[in-house]
């Protein structure tokens, strides 16, 4: 099974994601079941690009960008795992600018792991090589079911840079999270992805898949992405 992720980040109106939905299906894509389309959409979009989806018809999943370290209580404002568990069945937790600008540690995203775990959600869990080992090592302490999460290696100098890593690199150090979590789960890798490139990361037998961010708020190259991905698998 190859992955390919959106990841929109702060972007996207309600209205801007129905016309995304809208051009994205009348692109007429050839979705195979051999690859899994996630779109992790902000909270506000989540429910109607759910319901746009199964009125297309369109075998894509939507997913969340965050969730609450706590379960429900007097916690004003946050987003909890039981409440995403009627929008979605994936949600991302620890990218690199949830760490630097909210100053997420390894610790809150496990506990954010756990919670999603309990309610029945697949975490998609964003790695970088210094808190990599002790990202895994927090979660196999918390005896996390590893085999219902998805890691995704997403160098910092790579993040929307136009500069993404090299296939090579990205290959070793999926073999090191491979190894790390026994090959119980998909990994991916993220990094300004593209249309031109993701044929290069996909090649490699650690890689099941990549997250995009910028790229995927276009339609016409999500299609394109998802198009060179299945040719390759
Ligand atoms: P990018 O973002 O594709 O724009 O580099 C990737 C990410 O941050 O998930």
């Amino acid at each position: 099974m190859r992955y390919l992720i959106g990841n929109w980040k702060s972007y996207q109106t309600i209205s801007q994601t129905q016309t995304w939905l809208t051009d994205f299906s009348n692109a007429k894509p050839k979705i195979n079941n051999r690859i899994k389309l996630i779109l992790c959409a902000p909270f506000t979009d989540l429910a109607e690009a759910k319901r746009i989806i199964h009125h297309y018809g369109l075998q894509i999943e939507v997913a969340a960008q965050d969730v609450s370290p706590f379960e429900e209580g007097k916690h004003t404002g946050e987003i909890n795992a039981k409440m995403l568990s009627e929008l979605t069945t994936y949600c991302l937790v620890g990218h690199s600018e949830r760490r630097r600008e909210f100053n997420e540690t390894s610790e809150i995203v496990a506990e954010k792991v756990a919670r999603l775990i309990e309610a029945n959600l697949s975490p998609i869990i964003c790695l970088d090589t210094p808190y990599l080992e002790e990202q895994i090592k927090l979660l196999l302490h918390k005896r996390i079911p590893l085999e219902r999460c998805l890691f995704v290696y997403e160098p910092l100098a790579a993040i929307g840079s136009g500069q993404p890593a090299d296939p090579f690199e990205v290959e070793m150090i999926a073999q090191k999270i491979s190894f790390l979590t026994e090959s119980r789960c998909p990994i991916l890798y993220g990094g300004s992805v593209t249309p031109e490139n993701v044929i290069s990361y996909a090649r490699h037998h650690c890689v099941d898949g990549v997250l995009v961010g910028g790229e995927s708020l276009n339609p016409a190259h999500f299609v394109q992405m998802m198009d060179n991905l299945s040719y390759e698998s």
